[in-house]
């Protein structure tokens, strides 16, 4: 039966008027040749050119600040909640000596340029360091973002007049986590609050490491883009303060699966002492505590020289042509908790030669395994006392759901290189994250040791099972 035009029309029109979500594209880019941020408090512009080259590039978003909009790409944090910029006269923009250490700026923003540019006070107290000892400061202003080609008004941002950063950033943290003496609405608050979002709360997709492209879905979940259910784990406080500022989760278990009986697979963290991590899209690698690199490393048959100077975790790069099937398994929240595995190829960057070759960096002479086949982990050890970070190189392999209403984040597998979707906005006053159910997961072969009764292929729920026995 055909629906008269008009009827139709108008079920569209409601269709689309009814689903409050933002999209925005992110770019994977290497900025400056390869120059992104390194989360270490010892940095020398040598070393950041070194891990950068390991990790592939960063992600950056696209939006337009003030009026008319001023196209700027900013790095999007999930572990930073100030959004900032880097202005015509910022010191590290005009001053060449600057940018030889740290980078030329990628994109500047001109305030004079901006008819709805309004400082917030008179004082100078935009300050903010990251972890890796880059940072900036200036002052605040507000302005129109547009962002995924929505309008925010009065959108308070950091306008820095000194960086050592080459680029701003899109801090997509909790409000309460905000570098500013004042706790002010960040720029979800707004979003929510103009009626652009229904709740607090963005999904977020990296895609595969050769991918040059990745989406944050404000306000909705894309079902094409994870495989299996989404599982739900809450936000830890913190324990001094009892406050949530960062999306600090329990990692119960990190199993590493393979079919190579030359891998001592297995599972390192136990539930009985789980580690608190930082999902944090800020940070390029992987830092763990020692207690859980030192029996994954030795897995893997990995060097580790995190502390050192120049910090790399050395490892031979076969492992990903002798098992393309071996991946690591994280679990969070317990044993039915979301699991997601981390493809071995995902996590070995053959990118070490290339130094040795240009006198650049000399290997470890212990090194255990030939030299002509070293490759980087993804993975490092933190510093003692340090935060736990899960950066790209566990973010890629999952579909991410932050709830800032709920304190939640919801995990799957990653369904990567997904060209179609299938969006779901999160309803307004929703109790918790929508557990929506994505696509069917490939059949994996994935050959098990079973003790020494053989082997046999399991598909990847299978495999999930099997976990959950393990541990
Ligand atoms: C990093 O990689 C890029 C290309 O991928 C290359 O042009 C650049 O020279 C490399 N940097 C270093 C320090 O080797
Ligand atoms: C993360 O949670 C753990 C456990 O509650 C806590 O010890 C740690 O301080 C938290 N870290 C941050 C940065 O919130
Ligand atoms: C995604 O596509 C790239 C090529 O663009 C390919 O190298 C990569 O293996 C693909 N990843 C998956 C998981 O299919
Ligand atoms: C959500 O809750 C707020 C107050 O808690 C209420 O004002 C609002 O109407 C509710 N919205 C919906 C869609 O239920």
């Amino acid at each position: 039966m055909q629906l008269p035009l008009g009827l139709l029309l108008l079920a569209a029109l409601t269709e689309v008027g009814a689903r409050r979500v933002v999209p925005i594209k992110i770019q994977k880019e290497q900025p400056n040749g390869g120059l992104l941020l390194h989360r270490r408090q010892t940095r020398t512009p040598f070393d950041e050119d070194l891990t950068n080259n390991l990790t592939s590039g960063a992600y950056f978003a696209q939006v337009e600040v003030g009026t008319p909009g001023q196209t700027l790409s900013l790095h999007v944090d999930t572990g930073s909640t100030d959004v900032w910029v880097l202005g015509t006269n910022t010191n590290l923009c005009t001053n060449s000596v600057l940018q030889a250490m740290y980078g030329g700026c990628i994109d500047t923003f001109d305030r004079s340029a901006s008819s709805t540019f309004a400082r917030v006070g008179r004082g100078t107290d935009f300050e903010i360091r990251y972890m890796d000892g880059s940072g900036a400061s200036g002052f605040y202003f507000t302005d129109h973002v547009n962002v995924g080609g929505l309008s925010v008004d009065d959108v308070q941002m950091g306008y820095a007049e000194r960086s050592t950063s080459a680029w701003g950033m899109l801090g997509i943290g909790y409000a309460r986590n905000s570098a500013a003496r004042d706790e002010y609405p960040s720029l979800m608050d707004q979003m929510h609050d103009q009626g652009l979002i229904a709740t607090k709360a963005y999904s977020l997709y990296l895609n595969d490491l050769e991918s040059s492209t990745g989406t944050i879905l404000f306000g909705g979940i894309d079902t094409q883009k994870f495989y299996g259910t989404l599982k739900s784990v809450p936000i830890l406080p913190d324990p001094v303060t009892g406050h949530i500022t960062h999306f600090n989760v329990s990692l119960t278990a990190l199993s590493v699966l393979s079919g190579n009986p030359d891998i001592d697979a297995g599972t390192i963290i136990a539930p009985q002492s789980p580690v608190p991590v930082i999902l944090d899209s800020g940070t390029t690698l992987t830092y763990l505590p020692s207690a859980v690199t030192a029996p994954l490393f030795a897995k893997l048959n990995a060097y580790d020289q995190s502390g050192g100077e120049i910090p790399v975790v050395y490892v031979d790069c076969t492992l990903v042509t002798s098992d393309p099937s071996l991946v690591l398994a994280y679990q969070f929240g317990g044993p039915d908790g979301p699991v997601v595995e981390v493809s071995i190829a995902d996590i070995v960057f053959d990118d070490i030669k290339q130094y040795v070759a240009a006198g650049l960096l000399t290997l470890p002479s212990k090194l255990p395994f030939p030299k002509e086949n070293v490759c980087s982990l993804g993975v490092m050890t933190s510093a003692a006392g340090d935060v736990h970070l899960l950066g790209d190189t566990f973010l890629r392999s999952a579909y991410v759901v932050y709830d800032l209403s709920n304190d939640m984040v919801a995990l799957a597998q990653s369904n990567m290189n997904s060209t179609s979707e299938d969006v779901h906005e999160i309803p307004a006053n929703a109790t918790g994250i929508p557990l929506l159910t994505g696509q069917l997961a490939p059949e994996v072969i994935r050959p098990v040791r079973d003790n020494g009764a053989g082997r046999m292929g399991v598909g990847l729920g299978m495999v999930i099972g099997i976990l959950a026995l393990m541990i």
